[in-house]
C-alpha cells in the first residue's frame, strides 16, 4: 500500500533545483498521493500547476495567516476561482498564527480565516487549518461552523482540544516533530485519537523528522513519522500506512 503525504509544499523555492526529479520519484519510492497546499494566490496557482503535471499530486488553495497582510477582495475572488479546479481538494492552508510578532493583527487573521471557511462551506470542501499558538481562537472559530470539516495540520494543541475536534469529526495531522525528543504532548494526543482520524504529513520542505532534522524534508522521509505513530498505537507500520492512506482519501474525497 502506498503512502499519502497530505501536506507538502512542493511549490516552495527550496525545490527549485530538483522539483521534477523529486516529484517524479515519489511513486517508485512508495508515495502514492500528495496534497500541496497554497499559502497565497501565487503559491496556490503553483500548486495547481504541479497537480496538473503529476497524477499523484493534488492541490489546496488558500491564504496562510502569515501571508494574509494586505490581501484584497481580488485575492479572495481568485482563490474562489482556483478552488473550482478539478484537482483542488481543499481550502488551505488557512488559520491563525500568533507566534510571530510581525504577523498581521489577530482580528485581521480571524476575518481572513472566517472568509475562507465560508468559501469552503459554499464549495463543500474540507479545510486545512494552520494553528500556531492560537489554539483557543482556532477552536472557537471552527466550532462556530457545525458543518465545517477538515484537518488540523501539524496538530499542536492539548489532548482536551483534540477531544473536542474529534467529537465533531475533525482529522488531526502529524508531522516530523513527533519524532523529536521533546515531543511531550504528541503521544498523549495520539493515544486518544482514533486510528481512522489520523493523517500523516511532511509539511515539506519543513519539519524534517529525526534522523534527518536540519535537512530539507520531502515525502520520502514520511516513513519515520509513520513508524513513530505505529509504535505508539501498537500496530505495524504497514497497517499505519494503509489506514492513513484510506483516511487521507476519505478526508479529501478521493475515493
Ligand atoms: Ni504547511
Amino acid at each position: 500500500m502506498p503512502i499519502f503525504d497530505t501536506h507538502a509544499h512542493y511549490d516552495s523555492g527550496s525545490f527549485n533545483p530538483d522539483r521534477a526529479e523529486v516529484l517524479a520519484s515519489l511513486p517508485e519510492s512508495g508515495v502514492g498521493l500528495v496534497v500541496d497546499p497554497g499559502c497565497d494566490v501565487e503559491s496556490s496557482r503553483a500548486a495547481i500547476v504541479l497537480a496538473e503535471q503529476y497524477p499523484h499530486v493534488y492541490a489546496a488553495v488558500g491564504i496562510h495567516p502569515e501571508d494574509c497582510g494586505g490581501c484584497t477582495d481580488a485575492d479572495f475572488e481568485e482563490i474562489r476561482r482556483l478552488a473550482q479546479h478539478e484537482k483542488v481538494v481543499a481550502i488551505g492552508e488557512i488559520g491563525l498564527d500568533y507566534y510571530w510578532a510581525e504577523n498581521p493583527p489577530k482580528e485581521f487573521q480571524q476575518t481572513v480565516f472566517r472568509r475562507q471557511i465560508e468559501l469552503a462551506l459554499e464549495l463543500d470542501l474540507p479545510i486545512i487549518v494552520h494553528d500556531r499558538e492560537a489554539h483557543g481562537d482556532s477552536l472557537a472559530i471552527v466550532l462556530e461552523y457545525p458543518d465545517l470539516r477538515g484537518v488540523f495540520h501539524c496538530y499542536s494543541g492539548s489532548p482536551e482540544m483534540a477531544a473536542e475536534l474529534l467529537k465533531r469529526g475533525w482529522y488531526l495531522g502529524f508531522d516530523g516533530p513527533i519524532t523529536y525528543k521533546n515531543a511531550k504532548r504528541a503521544p498523549e494526543v495520539v493515544a486518544i485519537t482514533p486510528l481512522e482520524r489520523i493523517v500523516v504529513e511532511t509539511d515539506s520542505p519543513y519539519l524534517t523528522p529525526v534522523p534527518f532534522r536540519g535537512k530539507r524534508n520531502d515525502s520520502r522521509l514520511l516513513p519515520y513519522v509513520l513508524e513513530t505513530l505505529a509504535e505508539w498505537k501498537g500496530i505495524s507500520t504497514e497497517e499505519m500506512i494503509r489506514i492513513t492512506w484510506e483516511n487521507g482519501k476519505r478526508l479529501f474525497g478521493l475515493e
